[in-house]
Order: structure tokens, then C-alpha cells, then sequence
């Protein structure tokens, strides 16, 4: 049987961040309500993955799904329970933003069986936060994390952004050595990247801000797996530390080509052959939900090299590595090729063991070189 997730995608934020490229909108609240119908009817249309499937995560992103009142989360809670077997689920997230998670909120959360909170602190310097036009400060980011301990999260983990202009190595340094401090049971570390269509995109264009020299961000990048190593946070994805019990087991079925149902807005679902992406409009989701239809916006049937491709670009970004026994037989011969050559290129950074792939840490640097080099047209 194949473990399976179920996303769910609120689009609702208090403000847009500059730098994100999530579907994402503010200033409108009052569409929730309208929202969590449609949703609702989504799960009840949608198509059921294969009966081989064990559903054992369930998480719910954004957008900033801690803006959610619990009596609409319970509402899609118990539409996904009449729809699925949720009996196996263990690990079920939903990320919040420190300041806009109140703490009977989050109670209510932890008592519908929501037992991950994914907290988006970024960063705990003040003039970086609001670089980043980011809403909250750091005595929010601890009251968030403290009230959540208190009320029973066992499982916390927090997302940070470094390699921000006008961070220092010592500013990063002070937040990540405090955020360890709390000892979280995972941590998400991002270098920011600056993606098409962002205020930051525009602002990188036009040259009023400069992004931080690609060998300064591999030196922190090297630098911060070490300290969260070090720390008992080992990296088992290039942003993703925890200790094996920690990982975040819906990310790993992403990164393991795993099947995985989606809804809401933007969100992309995976059957095991054919990938689906909904439509990025919440105006076009709902007339789409009005008149029955899927909101779906585009699909890909995935070939077998299609799919041994996603296995090798996500595999190698992990500790894991990439399974060799993936690539079809008759194909194994001109991966060897590709793969005797980049060991060549770059002889420290790429290793084999017993049927797998790996890259080393300063080989994840350069992943994107790598990686693009062994994949097959
Ligand atoms: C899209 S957010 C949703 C959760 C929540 N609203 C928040 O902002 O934390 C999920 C995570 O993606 C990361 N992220 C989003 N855009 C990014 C970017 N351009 N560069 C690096 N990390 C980014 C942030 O760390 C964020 O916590
Ligand atoms: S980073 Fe998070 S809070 Fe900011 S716009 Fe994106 S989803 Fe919303």
C-alpha cells in the first residue's frame, strides 16, 4: 500500500508579502466564509486517488491558514472525513504566522487533531522583518511558540529566511542560535530567493536592491547546516532539519514522488501518473465550484522518464539521495554515461552506495548545476 497527504490551500494573508510568490491575497477576509462552501464542495466532488492508497498526512498551507476560525476548519475537517479513511493520518499540519495564531484559536486547533504547527517566524530582526513588509516582530514570534507549547503542541516547527540584503552573518546567526533556543522539533531554513512576478522581483530589476553574492550565500548555507547539525537539527533535505522522527513526513511524500490529493486555490495534486495544478483565481474557483466543475486549470500525464526525472531532482536534494533503481533498464546505460561524466566535473561532490545517489552538502550548493545535467530529455 502506498502512504499518501492531503493538502489544502487557504489564499487569505493579512498583507502581501514582498518576496512571495505564494497565491496569496489580502484584504479579503470576508470571502472565508464563501471559501470554506466551496472548498467544501471540492472535497465532495473531487475523484478518489486508487483504493491502494493510506492517507497518513493531511496538511493545510497558505496563505495563512492560522486567519481561520476553528468552527470552518472543523467544517472541512469533517468533509475530508466523509470523503477518505483518515484513520491512518498521523501527522496533520497547518502553518501559522506568529501574531495572527490567538491562543484559544490554537487550542481549538490542537483539539480537532491538527498536532503540527508550522510557525512562519522568517526572521527576529526588526529591520529585516520589515524589509521583508512582514507584519509581525519577535516578542510575537515567542508568545506564538510559547502559547502553542502550552496548550499541547508536541510538534513545532519554524520557518526561517536568511540570506536577506542587509543581513549580516552575525544577525543570522544571533536568530538562528535563539530559534534553536526553543527548542522546536524542526526547522525550515530558505535562502530567499527572488521569484518573478514579487515586489522583490521588481525591486532586484530596477536595481534599488541588491541581492547578497551567490559565494556569500553558499558560505552561510554551509555554515547554518553545520550550526543546526551541531545543535541536533540534521539536515535531511537542503531546507529541512529535524531529527528522523521529526521530518515532516507530508514534505518527505512530495520529495518522494508519493500521490497526494490537493485543494483549494494553486494547489497541485499527484495520482501517481498525472499531476493536476487548480486555477490561481479565487473568482475562478468559485465560478468553477458554482457551476460543478473541477478547478482545475492544467494536467500532466507523467512518463515513466518523466517521473524518474522528479525522483532525481527531489531525491537529490535530500540526505536519502536518489534510489537507482528507479530508471528503467533499457535507460540505465546512458545514465551511467551522465553520471560517469559529473563525477568527473565534480568528483567531491557527488557519491554512490549501495544503489543510491548522493549528494554532499556543498554538492546540494550546487544542485541546480548538478542536477539538470543527469535528467533525461
Ligand atoms: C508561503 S509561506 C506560507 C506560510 C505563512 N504564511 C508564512 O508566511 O510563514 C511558507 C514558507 O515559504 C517560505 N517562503 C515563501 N517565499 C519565499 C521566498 N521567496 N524565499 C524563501 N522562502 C520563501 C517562507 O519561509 C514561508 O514560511
Ligand atoms: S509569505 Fe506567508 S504571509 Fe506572506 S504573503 Fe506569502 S503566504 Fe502570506
Amino acid at each position: 500500500m502506498k502512504k499518501a497527504g492531503i493538502y489544502i490551500h487557504i489564499p487569505f494573508c493579512a498583507v502581501k508579502c514582498m518576496y512571495c510568490d505564494f497565491y496569496s491575497i489580502a484584504d479579503q477576509n470576508d470571502q472565508i466564509p464563501s471559501f470554506i462552501e466551496a472548498l467544501i464542495k471540492e472535497i465532495k466532488i473531487s475523484k478518489m486517488l486508487p483504493e491502494d492508497r493510506i492517507f497518513d498526512t493531511v496538511f493545510i498551507g497558505g496563505g495563512t491558514p492560522s486567519l481561520i476560525e476553528a468552527k470552518f476548519l472543523e467544517r472541512i475537517i469533517s468533509a475530508l472525513d466523509k470523503k477518505f479513511d483518515l484513520s491512518n493520518v498521523n501527522e496533520f499540519t497547518i502553518e501559522a504566522n506568529p501574531g495572527e495564531a490567538p491562543k484559544e484559536r490554537l487550542k481549538d486547533f490542537l483539539s480537532l487533531g491538527i498536532n503540527r504547527l508550522s510557525i512562519g517566524v522568517q526572521s527576529l530582526h526588526p529591520h529585516l522583518l520589515s524589509f521583508l513588509t512582514r507584519i509581525h516582530d519577535a516578542t510575537q514570534v515567542f508568545t506564538t511558540f510559547e502559547n502553542a507549547r502550552s496548550v499541547g503542541f508536541q510538534n513545532i516547527s519554524c520557518d526561517l529566511i536568511y540570506s536577506i540584503p542587509g543581513q549580516t552573518w552575525s544577525m543570522w546567526e544571533k536568530d538562528l542560535r535563539k530559534i534553536i533556543s526553543l527548542q522546536p522539533n524542526h526547522i525550515s531554513a530558505y535562502t530567499l530567493t527572488v521569484e518573478k512576478g514579487t515586489s522583490l522581483f521588481e525591486l532586484v530589476r530596477n536595481r534599488k536592491v541588491q541581492m547578497p553574492i551567490d559565494d556569500e550565500t553558499g558560505k552561510w548555507f554551509l555554515d547554518t547546516h553545520k550550526i543546526l547539525e551541531e545543535s541536533g537539527y540534521p539536515g535531511y533535505e537542503i531546507s529541512n532539519f529535524g531529527s528522523l522522527d521529526m521530518q515532516c513526513k507530508h514534505n518527505l511524500h512530495y520529495w518522494r514522488i508519493d500521490p497526494y490529493m490537493a485543494f483549494g486555490p494553486s494547489a497541485h495534486g499527484f495520482d501517481g501518473q498525472r499531476r493536476w495544478n487548480n486555477t490561481r483565481s479565487l473568482n475562478n474557483y468559485f465560478q468553477k465550484i458554482k457551476s460543478n466543475e473541477k478547478p482545475i486549470s492544467t494536467t500532466e500525464n507523467l512518463s515513466d522518464l518523466d517521473l524518474v526525472n522528479e525522483a532525481l531532482g527531489f531525491g537529490l536534494r535530500m540526505k536519502e539521495g536518489f534510489n537507482i533503481s528507479l530508471i528503467p533498464n533499457q535507460h540505465l546505460k546512458i545514465f551511467d554515461k551522465k553520471y560517469k561524466k559529473i563525477k568527473k566535473e565534480y568528483p567531491k561532490l557527488i557519491y554512490d552506495r549501495e544503489k543510491r545517489i548522493f549528494l554532499t552538502i556543498k554538492g546540494m550548493l550546487l544542485s541546480d548545476q548538478i542536477i539538470p545535467e543527469l535528467l533525461f530529455e
